[in-house]
C-alpha cells in the first residue's frame, strides 16, 4: 500500500515547483549519492513549518545541492535570511547555480565550511535550524543548535531512523548509527524541549525549545 499512499498524498499536496524538479534531475545526473537529496514531501513540510513558525533567521547544516535550502528559503519573509553550510565543493557548485535562479537568491547565504566551525562565529540566533549534515556529528549539531536557538525556536533533524538501523545495536565501527542513537537519546531525555519523531521517509524529529 505504501507507494500508492505516497502517490495519493503527493497528488493532494501543493505540486513541486519546476526549479526543484530541475534540481532533482541535475542532482541525479551529476552527484554520486543523489539519494541524499530531500524529497518534495519533506521539503514541503519544512517549508510549511517555517511559514507557520514565521521563521526569519534560519540555519541549515548540510546544503548538498540545495533542495531543502530552496524549500526553506521560499518560507522566508522579505527581511529573512537562510545561512546554509556544506563542505562539499561539487554539491555547492550545483546548489549555487540553482540558488541564483530562485526569487530568494539574495536571502540565501552559502558557507563553504563546517557548520560546527562557522555558525557560532556568525554571532546570531536562529529561529529555525535544519540538521542534515554528517550523521556522526549529530550530537555536536544538537548542542550547537540549542546554544544558537532562542526560546520557541524550532530544530528539525533528518534521518533519525537511519533506514531502521536505529532499532538494533550498531555493528562494530558503525559510527553513523551509534551517533544517531546518541542524538535520539539526547533529544528524548532533554526536558528543555518538546519533540515529536515522525516516520516520514527516513525519520524526521521536530524539536521546539521551551
Ligand atoms: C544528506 S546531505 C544534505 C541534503 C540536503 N539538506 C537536502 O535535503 O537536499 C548531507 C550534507 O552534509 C554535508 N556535511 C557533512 N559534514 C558537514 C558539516 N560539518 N557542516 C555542514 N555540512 C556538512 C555533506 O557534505 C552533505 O552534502
Amino acid at each position: 500500500m505504501q507507494p500508492e499512499i505516497d502517490t495519493y498524498c503527493l497528488s493532494h499536496s501543493t505540486p513541486e515547483p519546476e526549479l526543484l524538479q530541475a534540481l532533482s534531475r541535475e542532482t541525479h545526473l551529476r552527484m554520486v549519492q543523489p539519494r541524499m537529496l530531500s524529497c518534495w514531501q519533506q521539503g514541503l513540510l519544512l517549508q510549511q513549518l517555517a511559514k507557520l513558525a514565521k521563521s526569519k533567521t534560519m540555519l541549515e547544516i548540510g546544503t548538498f545541492t540545495g533542495y531543502s535550502a530552496l524549500c526553506l528559503a521560499a518560507a522566508l519573509p522579505p527581511n529573512g535570511v537562510l545561512h546554509t553550510y556544506d563542505v562539499d565543493d561539487e554539491a555547492l557548485e550545483v546548489a549555487q547555480a540553482f540558488f541564483a535562479q530562485s526569487p530568494q537568491a539574495a536571502q540565501v547565504r552559502v558557507h563553504h565550511q563546517s557548520a560546527l566551525e562557522g555558525a557560532p562565529l556568525l554571532k546570531e540566533t536562529f529561529d529555525f535550524v535544519f540538521i542534515d549534515g554528517d550523521k556522526r556529528e549529530y550530537p555536536d549539531y544538537y548542542r550547537m543548535a540549542l546554544n544558537l536557538t532562542p526560546s520557541g525556536g524550532l530544530i528539525v533533524a533528518d534521518n533519525v531512523l537511519w533506514s531502521g538501523k536505529i532499532l538494533a545495536a550498531p555493528l562494530a565501527g558503525d559510527r553513523h548509527t551509534r551517533a544517531l542513537q546518541e542524538f535520539n537519546e539526547m533529544v528524548r531525555s532533554d526536558s528543555a524541549v518538546e519533540k515529536i519523531m515522525l516516520p516520514l521517509r527516513d525519520g524526521l524529529t521536530l524539536i521546539r525549545k521551551k
